[in-house]
């Protein structure tokens, strides 16, 4: 292409020069034409790396006789008229330019840190000691400064072949070789394959900054982020903090995970999902939160689960109670074991027993008690320790039983008890549970409850008491307590050996016969219609007429007797015969009547008493009179 200003340039082919690739043009200005006059560049293309040194090659030929007055370079636009300017008054290439050649036939020049402003067509020119003879050897070299640009391809996953191309705007020559870097560190393997960088089978590590540059050139390409898409890996928890983790602590699950994009976690425990996001934290962390965890990480590219971690809670006992082995009552002589049951991590290993609020000096976690009294009875509770803490049970009662004991009975009245007196018998006795109580006099059961009252007692109360004390687990008699009802004479009667009548000068023995507890020591006789008494004791020997009566004693009371009759017969003959007649038939008739009143009293007594009883009169007055049964 010519420039318009120069249409008056000739352009000619040269047939002289016999390589046939540099293409020889022969620019002659003013219509001076000559074949001896020319310029060969070689080569006519140049393609050069930016900050490059280029070498335009050429030669040239000027006819003979003519004298080389001025040689230099120049670059378009040429002009009419214009005389070309010469690069190296040029500011921008004077610094850069070196011409190589001579005055003769070398043209050689170099221009060095070429840019890609330098891109242009350059071109030779000389002038001779003629006005005519000045040449430009047009066209000259094109030089094309090129910069270097890394082809990638957009998205890159692990396991993919990646191509990446050094790719420049020029063709640069098949000598140029091809330097690729990674973060700047030049690549030592040599994978190159002209200009192109054939990674196979990418790993993340190939992930990096990659520049290319032509070996001999400073110029390197801009770097290219290749990043290399991967599914998670190396997945696995971080748990903040170190070592043991308490109940209220806060807790910090950290999931690493590397992977290209970023991936989304998820966390699970046991088998379900508890939380999202790269941190799961538990801000007070309680048992529940023991268990196995793991995080689930996943990117468009796979998914990994890392391995479980164990969060194991610690805290101190809870849920202390006392534990009873067997489920039954519990009764004196029995084995029986007290368990400490507690809820706690680690497990407690200190215990310490309380009974009734006291400490036990028994430290283990059970407390066995053999044979056991029923004093053991008492609330039980216990304290449970691990290094987090302590707990104390609530109590419990163990309740022992035991059949009766000390059994006793208590008497209201202490010392005498006389007829119509109020008694109260209290059955004491020990036993758990309280026992059934019942009352026994003699053999016969008389009532029931641990009180037995007797609001006025009689002489048919006397006897042999005991009370029977009896729960599920046995029973037990009390020792017989005696009561004895005293009472003041009573039935008194006169007994009187003989007829009651009597000559004068004998006696008649009368005896006062009377019933009373305790017996009648006492007796005063009287005779009627007379206030002072006429004798004392027992027996009384009365020696005159007269109506006598006798009084018993005893300190509870005395009682009088009827009277009988003493009738005294003076000694007369015919009063005797008469007498004895009338006294024999006075006396059968007396003794009839004695006889009579005798079983009269005898029946009455008896129908007074019981069926069962028999009234036994003891002959000796000492003795108490007894009250039996049969
Ligand atoms: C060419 O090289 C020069 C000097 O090293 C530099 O300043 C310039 O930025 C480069 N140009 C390009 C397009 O790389
Ligand atoms: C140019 O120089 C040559 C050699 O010195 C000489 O022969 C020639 O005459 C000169 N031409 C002119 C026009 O001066
Ligand atoms: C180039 O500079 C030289 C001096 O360095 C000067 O003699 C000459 O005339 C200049 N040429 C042009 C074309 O400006
Ligand atoms: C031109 O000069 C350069 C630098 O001195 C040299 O590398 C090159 O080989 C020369 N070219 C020819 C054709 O002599
Ligand atoms: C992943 O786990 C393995 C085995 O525990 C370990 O060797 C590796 O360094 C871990 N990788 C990362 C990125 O943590
Ligand atoms: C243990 O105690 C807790 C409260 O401290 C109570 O909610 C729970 O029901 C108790 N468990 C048992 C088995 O008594
Ligand atoms: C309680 O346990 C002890 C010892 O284990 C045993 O001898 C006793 O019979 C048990 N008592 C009951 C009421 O189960
Ligand atoms: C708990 O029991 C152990 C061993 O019996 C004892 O050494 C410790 O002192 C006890 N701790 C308390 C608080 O009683
Ligand atoms: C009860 O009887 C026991 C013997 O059986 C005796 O040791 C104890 O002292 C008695 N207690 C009373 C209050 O009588
Ligand atoms: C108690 O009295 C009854 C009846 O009188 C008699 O059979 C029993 O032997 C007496 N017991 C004692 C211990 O005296
Ligand atoms: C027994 O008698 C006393 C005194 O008379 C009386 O207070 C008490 O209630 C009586 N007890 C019974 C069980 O009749
Ligand atoms: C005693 O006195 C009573 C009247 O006071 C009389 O009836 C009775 O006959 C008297 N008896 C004698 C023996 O005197």
């Amino acid at each position: 292409m010519f420039h318009a200003d120069i249409k008056d340039v000739a352009m000619v082919t040269s047939v002289r020069m016999a390589p046939p690739l540099p293409l020889i043009f022969l620019l002659m200005i003013h219509g001076v034409c000559s074949q001896k006059e020319g310029v060969i560049y070689s080569p006519s293309h140049i393609c050069a790396v930016n900050d490059s040194t280029v070498t335009m090659r050429c030669t040239y030929t000027y006819p003979t006789g003519y004298n080389i007055m001025k040689v230099f370079w120049t670059k378009g636009p040429f002009q009419k008229d214009v005389e070309p300017p010469d690069l190296s008054n040029d500011t921008e290439y004077s610094q850069r330019l070196q011409y190589l050649g001579d005055k003769q036939q070398n043209c050689t020049v170099r221009l060095s840190h070429v840019t890609l402003k330098d891109s242009h067509m350059y071109c030779f020119r000389f002038i001779t000691n003629t006005t005519t003879g000045k040449w430009t050897g047009y066209p000259g070299v094109t030089l094309t400064v090129t910069d270097l640009q890394v082809e990638s391809p957009e998205r890159v996953t692990e396991g993919d072949s990646v191509n990446l191309r050094c790719k420049s705007s020029c063709a640069l020559t098949d000598r140029a070789t091809f330097i690729w870097y990674r973060n700047s560190q030049p690549l030592t393997e040599r994978r190159d394959r002209n200009n192109e960088l054939l990674l196979q089978s990418v790993r993340r590590e190939d992930s990096g900054r990659y520049s290319c540059a032509v070996d001999g050139h400073t110029h390197i390409s801009p770097a290219v982020q290749i990043n290399v898409m991967y599914p998670p890996k190396n997945v696995s928890v971080l748990i903040s903090g170190s070592g043991v983790i308490v109940e209220g602590d806060s807790v910090t699950l950290n999931c690493i995970s590397d992977s290209n994009p970023p991936a989304e976690i998820s966390w699970i425990k046991g088998g379900t999902i508890v939380g999202s996001g790269r941190i799961f934290s538990i801000s007070k962390i309680s048992s529940d939160d023991s268990g196995e965890y793991k995080c689930k990480s996943i990117n468009e590219h796979g998914g990994k689960y890392s391995d479980a971690v164990t969060l194991n809670v610690m805290y101190s006992p809870r849920n202390v109670s006392v534990l009873i082995n067997g489920s039954g009552v519990i009764v004196e002589g029995d084995s029986v074991t007290l368990n400490c049951i507690s809820d706690s991590n680690p497990p407690a290993l200190n215990f310490s027993w309380f009974k009734g609020g006291r400490n036990i000096l028994q430290s283990g976690e059970t407390y066995s008690i053999t044979n056991i009294k029923s004093e053991a009875s008492g609330d039980y509770c216990c304290s449970a320790r691990n290094k987090h803490g302590s707990q104390t049970s609530a109590a419990v009662n163990v309740n022992i039983m035991y059949p009766p004991r000390n059994v006793s009975v208590l008497i209201s009245k202490s010392g005498v008890i006389v007829e119509g007196d109020s008694v109260t018998l209290n059955c004491i006795s020990d036993s758990n549970p309280p026992a059934e109580i019942s009352w026994i006099k003699g053999r016969t059961i008389v009532g029931s409850g641990r009180i037995y009252n007797i609001s006025k007692i009689s002489s048919d109360d006397s006897g042999e008491y005991k009370c029977k004390s009896r729960n599920e687990h046995g029973e037990k008699y009390s020792d017989n307590v005696t009561l004895n009802v005293m009472y003041p004479p009573r039935i008194v009667s006169v007994l009187m050996s003989g007829s009651g009548v009597i000559v004068e000068g004998d006696s008649v023995t009368l005896n006062c016969i009377s019933d009373s507890n305790p017996p009648a020591l006492n007796f005063s006789w009287f005779k009627e219609n007379e206030t002072s008494a006429v004798g004392s004791g027992q027996s009384f020997s009365a020696l005159q007429s007269g109506r006598f009566y006798c009084q018993a004693h005893n300190q509870h009371g005395s009682q009088r007797s009827d009277a009988v009759t003493v009738t005294v017969h003076h000694r007369s003959s015919w009063h005797e015969v008469f007498g004895i007649t009338v006294e024999c038939g006075a006396i059968f008739i007396l003794v009839i009547i004695i006889i009579i009143v005798i079983l009269f009293i005898i029946k009455k007594r008896r129908s007074v008493k019981n069926e069962n009883i028999t009234v036994k009169e003891i002959s000796d007055p000492n003795e108490d009179t007894y009250t039996a049964l049969v």
